[in-house]
């Protein structure tokens, strides 16, 4: 037909590639079966890219590109920037993040700015990237993988939930300027999913030196909430593939909200926010659903008052 273009496919770049929520959403999204999308699938080690070449072997050609990206990495950011084709990029998924567990005291300083390099630091260097040719052509969407961390303080996570809470006030800040530009922002909070986050993460360990030189009842919480977490990841962990659906989502929806959940399991604890302003029901909350709660209430959303 005379004057007919086909719609151009929405160019998306996410960030941490190398495995879990990443991977899968490269993976979906390149082979979409309508070819809806260009995908630059990035990730800060291209050795490890063997594991998404396997997963989307065999689709469609052209959907799929592979760039190097370390978010802490400003001439890494700057380079995968040129090389996306005219640097642009309709949605942009900020979905790299490590995670950092332990008694704080035990936490090393290299450790904890590691964490604030990666989450804090790396998603704010990535959205400088990519914004002003969003600004510019008034249109873009980007997507954070937030956690439940993001919005509730989690025992012996605190550095981890410190720099998602860091995020969550970067993108809320963002979002009320950038609707004047048609750039929407949404956070992902998603609950424990069964990704190698776990294995990734920085941990104390149970019987490790650090913990020596802990009193006894730290110690003792410790090995609790460690326990608390196992039971968490093994019984209410979402697959991967049930989290895609609402990253899916935020993508093709025209104006996504600012938050979107995975799961409604920590809703209990989320809503004590704004009926106990003071925090003091949270804490409670929080303190019982992990250190009083038997192993199989695990299962059930915490109850609060
Ligand atoms: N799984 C969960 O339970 C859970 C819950 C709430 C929120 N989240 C969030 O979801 C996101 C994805 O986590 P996941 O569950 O998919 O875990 P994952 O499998 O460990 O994936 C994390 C990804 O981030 C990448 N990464 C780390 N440092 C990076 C850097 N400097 N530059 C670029 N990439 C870097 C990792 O790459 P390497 O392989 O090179 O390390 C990996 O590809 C994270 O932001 C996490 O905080 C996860």
């Amino acid at each position: 037909m005379k004057g007919w273009r086909a719609p151009r496919e929405t160019v998306v770049l996410i960030t941490g590639c190398s495995s879990g929520i990443g991977l899968g959403l490269a993976v979906r999204l390149a082979s979409d079966l309508s070819r809806r999308f260009k995908v630059y699938a990035t990730m800060r080690d291209l050795a490890k890219k063997e594991r998404l070449l396997a997963s989307v072997r065999g689709c469609h050609a052209g959907t799929l590109e592979i760039l190097q990206l370390d978010v802490t990495d400003p001439l890494s950011l700057a380079a995968a920037a040129q090389q996306v084709l005219e640097q642009h990029v309709d949605v942009l998924v900020c979905n790299a993040g490590v995670g950092l567990m332990g008694p704080l005291e035990t936490c090393s300083h290299q450790a904890m700015k590691t964490i604030f390099d990666v989450n804090v630091f790396g998603t704010i260097g990535t959205i400088q990237a990519f914004l002003p040719g969003m600004k510019r052509r008034k249109a873009g969407k980007i997507i954070v993988s937030s956690s439940v961390g993001a919005l509730q303080g989690i025992p012996f996570n605190a550095v981890y939930c410190a720099s998602k809470f860091a995020v969550e006030g970067l993108c809320e800040s963002l979002a009320v300027t950038l609707q004047q530009f048609n750039v929407h922002v949404t956070l992902i909070e998603c609950g424990p999913v069964n990704t190698s986050f776990l294995a990734n993460l920085q941990s104390t360990a149970a019987e490790g030196s650090a913990l020596q030189g802990l009193d006894p009842q730290t110690r003792a919480l410790y090995s609790q909430y460690l326990q608390h977490c196992q039971s968490l990841f093994h019984d209410v962990a979402q697959d991967t593939e049930e989290v895609l659906q609402v990253f899916l989502e935020a993508i093709c929806a025209p104006c996504p909200p600012l938050r979107s959940f995975t799961t409604q399991f920590f809703m209990p604890l989320a809503r004590l926010k704004l009926t106990s302003p003071d925090g003091s029901e949270y804490v409670r909350a929080m303190h019982k659903f992990v250190f009083s709660a038997g192993e199989a209430q695990v299962k059930q959303p915490p109850h609060c008052p």
